[in-house]
């Protein structure tokens, strides 16, 4: 049985020509994470890295108003409140790990990922945005931090993670008014790479794409390790670090592409590394 036929009920998976298509798929709840998205988003993701036909994978949502509208506040919030006050001796929290596919799967995914944001991205779903090692938005698609709207505070790790990708005036402006603000601020601001005219979204990420797969994905995980890692590292750490992950992921590469790339610019004369990818065959 292939992904596409299994019965999800709230996430949907297309698979085309090397692009993994996974959608938030809830389009009457705005898309909005219950317990059942995050179940189905964690089996998604464990079998789709193991998938050799994913090249890229991109998040998105389903319909046209919405990429995610955060945490679903009915079944996520009130119902586990609510579960918890009746079972208060419950051993783990209802839901447990798999609440964390976001930044305990896709962040580290093994393929390249893309956030295309269409429309409504609120509060619990900034987590899948920031994963994503690339975000694409429509120019009017609405972003916000609404937490405080109602009550509660950015949570999980969205305070230390729109840090990483948001200069500080602009995430605590955001984390303490709420306020929405749409796709092209979202860019200027570098909380996504760019904003395009909605017409053009689907074309500009499979364009981003089809580009990332013109690369060595072995190299493109060890460059993608090699960045997210070291973040958290002082200098010297950081160094060592990426010396042994670049000395291993050369002696692992099946395409062997250093020395492809060395013997097509030195021998051949080819290509040139400066403009773009070595010939793969
Ligand atoms: N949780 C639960 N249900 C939601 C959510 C949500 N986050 N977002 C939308 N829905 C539901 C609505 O309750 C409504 O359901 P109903 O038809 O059964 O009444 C349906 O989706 C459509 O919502 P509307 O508000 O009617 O749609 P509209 O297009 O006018 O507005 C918007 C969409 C702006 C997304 C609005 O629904 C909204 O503000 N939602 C909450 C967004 C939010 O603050 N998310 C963060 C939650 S906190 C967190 O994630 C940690």
């Amino acid at each position: 049985m292939t992904i596409e036929d299994k019965k999800f009920k709230t996430i949907k998976v297309e698979r085309e020509d090397g692009i993994t298509w996974l959608y938030f798929n809830r389009p009457e709840k705005r898309n909005a994470m219950n317990p059942t998205l995050h179940r189905e988003m964690w089996d998604a993701l464990v079998e789709l890295e193991q998938d050799p036909e994913t090249k890229v994978l991109v998040l998105t949502g389903a319909g046209d108003k919405s990429w995610c509208a955060g945490q679903d506040i009915r079944e996520t919030f009130r119902d586990r409140i609510r579960e918890r006050e009746n079972n208060p001796g419950a051993r783990r929290e209802p839901g447990g790990p798999r609440y964390d596919w976001s930044w305990g799967l896709l962040s580290t995914f093994a393929a390249p990922t893309i956030a295309m944001v269409n429309g409504y991205c609120f509060g619990g779903a900034f987590p899948a945005l920031i994963a994503c090692d690339f975000a694409i938005a429509a120019e009017d698609a609405i972003f916000g931090l609404s937490e405080v709207n109602w009550g509660i505070l950015p949570g999980g790790v969205i305070p230390r993670v729109v840090r990483d990708v948001m200069r500080y005036r602009d995430a605590l402006y955001y984390v303490m008014t709420g306020d929405p603000f749409d796709g092209k601020k979202a860019a200027e601001m570098g909380l996504v790479n760019r904003a395009v005219p909605r017409e053009i979204l689907r074309e500009e990420t499979v364009k981003l794409a089809r580009h990332l797969m013109e690369k060595n994905p072995h190299v493109l995980l060890g460059a993608k390790e090699a960045f997210k890692v070291s973040q958290d590292m002082n200098y010297a750490q950081a160094r060592a670090y990426v010396g042994v992950r670049e000395r291993a992921m050369i002696a692992t590469d099946p395409e062997k592409g250093r020395e492809k790339g060395m013997s097509q610019f030195l021998d051949e004369k080819s290509f040139r590394p400066g403009f773009g990818a070595y010939r793969r065959e």
